[in-house]
C-alpha cells in the first residue's frame, strides 16, 4: 500500500498534473501466486499502444474520474468512462457532458456509448471525432437492465442483426474520420437458446472495430452465476479465424483478483482481460494486475491503515469530480463495504462511515479504526459488488420471433435510450 509520504504528495497534487505512479507495491507475494505466463504484455487496440491488457469495465455510477485517477494510481491500462447514450451526448446533456470529461493526465481518453439508433450513434460519434473528446469510443451492447431491453435495447439488440451492423458500421465509418478506434462490448445472448456473440463477432469484424469485448453472462444470467469463459475462448476462435490477432478479444466477467486474469488468458487465448466488480474497493487490483503480468509476485494486502488511507483519497478525488464535497462523500458511501470487506471494523462505525456527509467526518470516523489490523486474507477478496438471481428477459412482444428488425419496432426502440445508466 501507499507509503505516507507517498500519499501526502498524492493528495496535494495540482488537478491538472499527472499523478504520480503506482505506490510502492508493500505487500508480501501472495503465496498461491504462480508464474506469469504472460509477461510484459502489452495491448494494441486500432493505432493505440497500451503498456497494458488491463481496462477498466465501463460501471455506471462507478467509473468517474475520481474513481480512474485512484485506480491509475496503482497500475497501467486503458480506463473507460462508464456508458452516456448517445441521444444525450448529441443533444449535449450537461450530466453527459461531464461523464466524458477526462482529465488531462487521462490518456488515452476512452468514452463508451450506448445508442439505438445509427443515425443518432453516428451523430454522437462524430461530435467525439470532431470535437476532439476521445481517443478511443467503445459501443456497449451488453446492458441487460429490464426497462431497456423491453424495448429491444442493450442485451436484446444484437439479436436484430441488421440494427445491429447498421450501428457498428455507422459508428466505425465516423471514428475512422478522426482514427479514433471503435470497439464493441457485448454479452453471449439474450438467454442460453438465443445466443447472439458469435454472429454478432464476426458482423463486429467486418466492419472494422478494433477490439470486442465479451462478458461471458447472457443478459438473463445478469450478475448471477459465474461468467462463461469457454465463450471468450470461442470468440477468440471466430476472430482469429477471420484476421488473426488483428483484432484483440478482451475477455470480461469474475476476475476478483490477479491470478484470474491470468487464468482467464491463458484458458481463453484473450488478448486482454476487462475488469469490473473486482476493483470495487479495491482499485490497488491495477498494482496488482501489473505485477502478476509482469512475472512477479507482489500483491498489495493493505492492513487497515492502508485501506483507510485509499477511502480517504477516494473521497477527496470524489469532491473535486463533483466540484462540491457534499456529493463527493454522499458518492462514497456505496464504496463502503467494499472497502471493508473482511476487515475488523465493528458494525457501528461501519453504518456511521456508510453515512458520512463531509470530509472532516470522514476523517474523524477513519481515525476510531486500528489501523494496525493486518490484511485479512481470504475475507477480503472474493466476489464483490452487484450479484442477482438470473431473471428471464423482459423483450418486446414476438422480439425473438425474427432476426431482423420490423419497421414496427424504431418507435418503441428509440425509447430504450431514455434514462438509462448501467450495463
Ligand atoms: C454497477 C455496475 C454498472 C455497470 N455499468 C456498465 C456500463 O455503463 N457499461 C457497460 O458496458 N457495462 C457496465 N457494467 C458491466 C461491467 O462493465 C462488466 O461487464 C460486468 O460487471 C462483468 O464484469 P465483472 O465480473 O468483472 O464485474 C456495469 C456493471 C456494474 C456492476
Amino acid at each position: 500500500m501507499t507509503s505516507a509520504p507517498a500519499l501526502a504528495a498524492q493528495t496535494s497534487a495540482a488537478p491538472d498534473a499527472v499523478p504520480p505512479g503506482p505506490p510502492a507495491v508493500s505487500a508480501p507475494a501472495a503465496p498461491h501466486a504462480g508464474r506469469a505466463p504472460h509477461a510484459g504484455r502489452a495491448l494494441r487496440i486500432g493505432n493505440l499502444e497500451l503498456s497494458s491488457p488491463v481496462v477498466l469495465a465501463p460501471m455506471a455510477g462507478i467509473t468517474n474520474t475520481a474513481f480512474r485517477r485512484l485506480c491509475r494510481e496503482y497500475g497501467g491500462g486503458l480506463y473507460v468512462t462508464e456508458m452516456v447514450t448517445t441521444r444525450a451526448l448529441v443533444e449535449r446533456n450537461e450530466k453527459t457532458m461531464r461523464i466524458i470529461h477526462h482529465e488531462p493526465y487521462e490518456t488515452p481518453r476512452s468514452v463508451q456509448l450506448y445508442g439505438v439508433d445509427p443515425v443518432t450513434v453516428g451523430q454522437s460519434v462524430r461530435l467525439l471525432v470532431e470535437e476532439d473528446r476521445a481517443d478511443h469510443i467503445d459501443l456497449n451492447f451488453g446492458c441487460p437492465v429490464p426497462k431497456v431491453t423491453r424495448k429491444g435495447g442493450g442485451s436484446a439488440l444484437p439479436w436484430k442483426t441488421d440494427l445491429f451492423a447498421a450501428i457498428v458500421e455507422t459508428a466505425v465509418r465516423e471514428a475512422d474520420r478522426g482514427g479514433i478506434p471503435l470497439t464493441v462490448k457485448m454479452r453471449k445472448g439474450i438467454d442460453d437458446d438465443h445466443l447472439t456473440f458469435e454472429g454478432a463477432a464476426r458482423t463486429a469484424v467486418s466492419a472494422g472495430v478494433s477490439a470486442i469485448t465479451l462478458h461471458g453472462r447472457t443478459c438473463a444470467q445478469l450478475y448471477s452465476g459465474t461468467a462463461d469463459w469457454t465463450a471468450i475462448a470461442r470468440m477468440k476462435e471466430i476472430v482469429h479465424g477471420m484476421v488473426g490477432d488483428e483484432i484483440p478479444v478482451l475477455g470480461n466477467g469474475d476476475i476478483f483478483a490477479a491470478e484470474d486474469a491470468l487464468a482467464m488468458m491463458e484458458r481463453t487465448g484473450c488478448d486482454g482481460v476487462v475488469i469490473g466488480r473486482g476493483c470495487q474497493g479495491r482499485p490497488w487490483l491495477f498494482g496488482d494486475l501489473e505485477n502478476a503480468l509482469a512475472g512477479n509476485l507482489l500483491r498489495n494486502q493493505p492492513d487497515l491503515g492502508g485501506v483507510a488511507d485509499a477511502v480517504r483519497r477516494h473521497g477527496e478525488y470524489l469532491a473535486e469530480h463533483y466540484e462540491d464535497e457534499f456529493m463527493g462523500v454522499r458518492d462514497l458511501r456505496k464504496h463502503i463495504a467494499w472497502y471493508f470487506k473482511g476487515y475488523p471494523v465493528g458494525g457501528d462505525l461501519r453504518s456511521r462511515l456508510a453515512k458520512v456527509s463531509s470530509l472532516s467526518e470522514l476523517d474523524a470516523l477513519l481515525s476510531e479504526l486500528d489501523r494496525s489490523q493486518p490484511y485479512p486474507g481470504e475475507a477480503a477478496e472474493g466476489t464483490r459488488g452487484r450479484t442477482t438471481r438470473p431473471k428471464r428477459p423482459h423483450l418486446p412482444e414476438g422480439w425473438l420471433d425474427s432476426r431482423v428488425m420490423d419497421a414496427a419496432w424504431h418507435e418503441e426502440l428509440a425509447e430504450a435510450e431514455l434514462d438509462v445508466s448501467g450495463g
